[in-house]
């Protein structure tokens, strides 16, 4: 119905956690994006970022009583976030988006806030 989140339509948690297992098994991999983790064990990123991912879509708001508002850019600021880095970033997403075959117009909005997130996160200028 049209009452329905977001989080209820994808199937609820289940949904994210496999979204974000997918992307920090990409984010495992990749030479530019894992040396930035600060953690030995991506595990605790990966619980923040589904509870985030979660909160926004209408879940519970486990996120912000766990971390307080989210205020993602400021929580981004310590980490060099260029166009390499987010790409490389929106290239795990979208593959681990993929593989949750959703409809398509439940991935599309899932998509378009993503990468206008990711863009939003960059926080150095672009080469000349
Ligand atoms: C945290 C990198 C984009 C949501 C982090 C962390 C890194 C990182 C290194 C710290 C890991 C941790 O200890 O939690 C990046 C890079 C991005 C990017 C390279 C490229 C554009 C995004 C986007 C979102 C997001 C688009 C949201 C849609 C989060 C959240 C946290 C986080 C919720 C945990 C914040 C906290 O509560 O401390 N990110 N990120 N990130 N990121 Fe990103």
């Amino acid at each position: 119905g049209t009452s329905m989140t977001l989080f209820e339509a994808v199937g609820g948690e289940p949904t994210f956690r496999k979204l974000v297992d997918e992307f920090y098994a990409g984010v495992a991999t990749d030479p530019l994006l894992r040396p930035m983790y600060p953690e030995e064990d991506l595990g605790p990123a990966a619980d923040r970022f589904a509870l985030f991912l979660m909160q926004y879509w209408g879940g519970p708001n486990t996120y912000s009583a766990q971390r307080g508002h989210p205020r993602l850019r400021m929580r981004h600021a310590p980490f060099r976030i260029g166009a390499a880095e987010r790409d490389a970033w929106l290239h795990h997403m979208r593959r681990a988006v993929d593989r949750l075959d959703l409809p398509p117009e439940i991935a599309g909005a899932l998509w378009d806030y993503l990468e206008r997130a990711a863009y939003f996160m960059v926080n150095v200028p672009a080469d000349p």
